[in-house]
């Protein structure tokens, strides 16, 4: 498994990390903690140090799962978790409501606000650290922007955090280039996280960019298009309720029957290394400019081992070019 650096903070992790969104099971139909648990051990075992949760996903449940199959080899990850989607406060920008299962238009248990106030940052990382059951947030990232707190104040914050040691190194994530130029006035950012696959290419025309020039790690997210890209979501396939591809026009019949007549056109470049679609859409990213790290979600260990499988794979620029083209 290859290893890189996040940013300045000389901290090195694999290039293929956890996520561990959908072992929270909140709009992912569920969670199962056993899996979850074995899911995050066959990652940790097949060479996967990077692990990434926040407190949202499960309103605490995944950080809590995540806490609990850390505990006895902590030394081994390197973890990271988010900040800024509240529920503790309502205070910033309302976002959504939500119940256990799935976001909700009416009021419901949960009211959750991006907000990155000082204060509420300050209390969100305590909690983070409780249900992480750690003294130390490896990578802390502000999870969604917001208009209501200045940035300079959410970095003095997050510097202050980390001068403590609750932290080392400050992330950012769904941000614009105009919001990094703020946070990197103010401070020094090492990693931005995006949402970036073959078929979701928006971050190549600034971010990725500026990340491969400013020594800020790029960390894709939904880099599988939430399984799509494994090839194994077939027009039968159905989901639980409460999961939130049963309402993506991504998962429409149209959708996946396009993505699956693209995915046979790879089939002669998966054939020659031995590896499956899923591995081949990990690794494309992987060898995009700028793109460091790839977050890939897992709820059972054989996919955490197939997916860090991609972690070893190199293609040459000639398969990538065939697997860009639409
Ligand atoms: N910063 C943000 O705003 C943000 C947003 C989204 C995600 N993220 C991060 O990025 C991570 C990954 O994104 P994601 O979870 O949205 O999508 P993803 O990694 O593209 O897809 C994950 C899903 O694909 C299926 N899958 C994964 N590996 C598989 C395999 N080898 N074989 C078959 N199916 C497989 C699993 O679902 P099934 O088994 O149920 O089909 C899994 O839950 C998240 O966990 C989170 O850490 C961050």
């Amino acid at each position: 498994m290859k290893r890189r650096t996040l940013g300045q903070s000389g901290i090195k992790a694999s290039v293929v990390g956890f996520g561990a969104w959908a072992v929270g099971g909140w709009m992912w139909g569920g969670t199962q903690e056993k899996d979850s648990i074995a899911a995050i051990h066959a990652a940790i075992d097949a060479g996967i140090s990077l692990i990434d949760t926040a407190p949202i996903y499960g309103f605490g449940r995944s950080e809590e799962i995540v806490g609990k199959a850390i505990h006895d080899c902590r030394d081994k990850v390197v973890l990271a978790t988010k900040c800024g989607l509240v529920w503790h406060r309502e205070q910033g920008e309302h976002y959504f409501n939500s119940d256990e299962d799935h976001p909700r238009q009416d009021a419901s248990q949960y009211n959750v606000y991006r907000y990155l106030g000082p204060e509420s940052i300050r209390e969100e990382v305590e909690m983070s650290l409780r249900r992480l059951q750690t003294d130390r947030i490896d990578l802390y990232q502000t999870h969604w922007q917001e208009g209501t707190t200045p940035i300079a104040d959410t970095m003095a914050t997050l510097l202050k955090l980390k001068q403590e040691g609750k932290i080392r190194a400050i992330g950012v994530s769904n941000v614009s280039v105009a919001q990094l130029d703020e946070y990197r006035k103010a401070g020094v950012i090492d990693s931005d996280q995006e949402k970036y696959s073959m078929l979701h290419r928006a971050p190549e025309s600034d971010l990725l960019p500026y990340c491969g020039e400013n020594n800020i790690a790029f960390l894709a997210y939904s880099p599988l298009a939430q399984g799509l890209l494994t090839g194994k979501i077939g027009p039968d396939r159905t989901f639980a309720p409460g999961d939130q591809r049963n309402n993506s026009s991504l998962f429409s019949a149209d959708s996946r029957q396009a993505i699956s007549q693209r995915l046979e056109k790879f089939r002669p470049i998966a054939e020659a290394h031995g590896v499956t679609p899923g591995q081949l859409a990990i690794a494309w990213n992987l060898q995009q400019a700028g793109c460091s790290h790839a977050l890939v979600g897992a709820r059972t260990p054989d996919q955490a081992r197939e997916n860090a499988g991609a972690g070893d794979l190199t293609l040459t620029p000639d398969e990538l070019n065939v697997m860009t083209q639409e």
